[in-house]
C-alpha cells in the first residue's frame, strides 16, 4: 500500500513538513510506502476552466500537476498539508489542487485522504474543512485523528513543542494505515459499491 504526501508550504523543511513527517513515519512503520512531494516556492498556474482536460485526460498546462497525478493515481491514500494563510490553506497549493482533482479522470473512490495544516495561531479548522473538500467530492473516505489535523508554529522547532499536535499526527498515521488495510480487504471480500451514471445537474430550472 502506498500514501502520496503533498507538502503545500513552500517552505520546504518548515512546519507543515515537520507534522507531515510525522505522518509520514507512523505510515512506514506501519508497512505503508510513502512519497512526500512539495509544492515549492515557484508560481503555480491556477485553474482556468478550459474544459481541455477533458478530452486530453490530463492538464493543458504541463507542470508538476501532471507529473502528481500518475502517482495520485497509483496511490492508495493522499495525505494533503498546508500553511495557514490568512485562515485558508495556501493560495499555490488551492491552485495545484483545483487543477489535479479536476483534470484527472481516474475514479478516486476509496482512496483515503487526510489533510493536516500548521499555523501560528488562528484558521487551522478552516483551512482543514476547506482542504477535506477535495476528498469528500471524490468518494474518498477521510481519515480523522483524535482532535482536528493541525499543529501550531512558526518555526519546525516550536511545531515539535506542540506535543499535542504531533501526537495527533502519528494517531493520524496509524488510523490512515489502519484504514488503508480494512479498505483493502473490503475490496477484496465485498467489492467497490455500484456505480450510477454520472447525473449533473446545474440547478438551471
Ligand atoms: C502570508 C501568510 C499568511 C499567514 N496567515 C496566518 C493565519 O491566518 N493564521 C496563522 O495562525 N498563521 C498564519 N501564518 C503563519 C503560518 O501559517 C505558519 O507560520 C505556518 O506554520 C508556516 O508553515 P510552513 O513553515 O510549512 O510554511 C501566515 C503566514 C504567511 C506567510
Amino acid at each position: 500500500m502506498k500514501v502520496l504526501l503533498v507538502n503545500g508550504s513552500p517552505r520546504k523543511n518548515g512546519c507543515t513538513f515537520t507534522a507531515l513527517s510525522e505522518v509520514e513515519k507512523a505510515l512506514n512503520a506501519a508497512g505503508v510506502e510513502t512519497e512526500m512531494i512539495h509544492i515549492g516556492a515557484k508560481a503555480m498556474q491556477g485553474c482556468i476552466a478550459c474544459n481541455r482536460c477533458n478530452g486530453l485526460g490530463r492538464c493543458v498546462f504541463d507542470d508538476l500537476v501532471n507529473e502528481t497525478a500518475p502517482k495520485f493515481e497509483a496511490a492508495d491514500g493522499l495525505v494533503v498539508g498546508s500553511p495557514v494563510y490568512y485562515a485558508s490553506a495556501n493560495g499555490s497549493l488551492i491552485a495545484f489542487l483545483d487543477r489535479l482533482f479536476y483534470s484527472t479522470p481516474f475514479d478516486k473512490t476509496m482512496k483515503v485522504g487526510a489533510a493536516v495544516v500548521s499555523c501560528r495561531r488562528g484558521g487551522a479548522s478552516a483551512s482543514f474543512d476547506e482542504l477535506n473538500k477535495y476528498f469528500t467530492i471524490s468518494g474518498m473516505p477521510v481519515v480523522s485523528s483524535q482532535y482536528w489535523n493541525s499543529v501550531h508554529g512558526n518555526t519546525p522547532e516550536e511545531v515539535r513543542q506542540d506535543l499535542e499536535g504531533m501526537q495527533v499526527m502519528r494517531t493520524l498515521g496509524r488510523n490512515m494505515a489502519f484504514l488503508l488495510g480494512s479498505i483493502a480487504l473490503g475490496k477484496a471480500q465485498i467489492g467497490l459499491p455500484e456505480q450510477e451514471p454520472r447525473v449533473a445537474t446545474n440547478f438551471i430550472r
